[in-house]
């Protein structure tokens, strides 16, 4: 069947078409994506497709929130296969734009949200979250949804975008979208694709944690956050003996600050290497 989703690759061409379709009071919602797309992807276009008239997937390898150790060059790629599983989801439009007309030879400008983003992932990725806000922030400015779809598997993402969205009023509504896992449980990620068939397996070790970590409060009562964290340690390494775990950390799920003691609002979440892939994974305890 053929679709009638169309690509573009130019910033003003999609700035031209998203003002025009807000002049015809159509509702635009972006679901902003790094491509590679797995069912995890193709719930949130699933899920903006209920919401808006149109659904603008945009996909966007962005090189300024990797790290000098991170895998920008590794980071897998498949433009064709991409949009044909965004038509299929309902998309409307893919805007795929170049990166060196996203970033320009005298770029200079970029978005920086404060506190919440010294934790976590920006403890160990110091520049990430400045690369997310700055192309989120140029996607906004660009496509000017009226809602975007995000994923909680991210779920610090989440809180870092809500917080640009409010401090630089934008006038965007941000759904979240709940993370789909593979059958065994392991959160669908695009950098799921680097493991060999034996080292598959070992990928499981975050969700077996948080999944104990959730038993051991719901079931025993456990409040401690240092018991939790010896546990869910324990049992990642018999999963996966040679895993480094970056964080295990609890959090308010509102606020993202640490907790004392577990409550129904406490979030759980974790970064561990798994045969050297980065994964992180995330669970509210209660
Ligand atoms: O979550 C992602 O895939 C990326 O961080 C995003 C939001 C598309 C920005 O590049």
């Amino acid at each position: 069947m053929k679709s009638n989703m169309k690509t573009i690759r130019s910033i003003p061409q999609m700035q031209k078409l998203a003002r025009a379709m807000t002049a015809q009071n159509m509702t635009i919602a972006l679901v902003p994506t790094m491509g590679f797309l797995h069912d995890g992807h193709l719930s949130l276009i699933r899920r903006a497709r209920k919401l808006a008239d149109v659904v603008v997937t945009s996909v966007f390898v962005n090189p300024i929130q990797f790290g000098p150790k991170d895998d920008f060059k590794a980071y897998p790629r498949n433009e064709k296969k991409d949009i044909k599983a965004i038509a299929s989801a309902g998309g409307d439009i893919v805007f795929v734009p170049r990166a060196e007309l996203v970033y320009p030879v005298d770029f200079q400008t970029f978005v920086t949200v404060e506190k919440i983003t010294a934790t976590l992932e920006g403890e160990f990725r110091p520049t990430h979250f400045i690369g997310v806000t700055t192309v989120v922030a140029k996607l906004f400015n660009v496509v000017r949804p009226d809602l975007a779809v995000f994923g909680m598997k991210d779920y610090q993402q989440v809180m870092v975008i809500q917080q640009m969205i409010s401090d630089l009023n934008y006038p965007i509504k941000l759904i979240v979208a709940p993370t789909v896992r593979e059958k065994d449980g392991l959160a669908m990620s695009s950098r799921n694709s680097y493991f060999t068939p034996r080292q598959r397996p070992k990928a499981i070790c975050l969700y077996a944690a948080l999944k104990q970590a959730r038993a051991m409060v719901l079931r025993d009562g456990v409040d401690k956050p240092a018991v939790l964290k010896r546990k869910m340690t324990q049992v990642i390494l018999s999963i996966c003996p040679t895993a480094q775990i970056d964080y295990i950390a609890f959090t308010d799920f509102d606020s993202l600050q640490p907790v004392k003691r577990i409550t129904r609002n406490t979030i759980c979440s974790l970064a561990v290497r798994v045969h050297g892939v980065r994964l992180i994974d995330n669970m509210k305890l209660s």
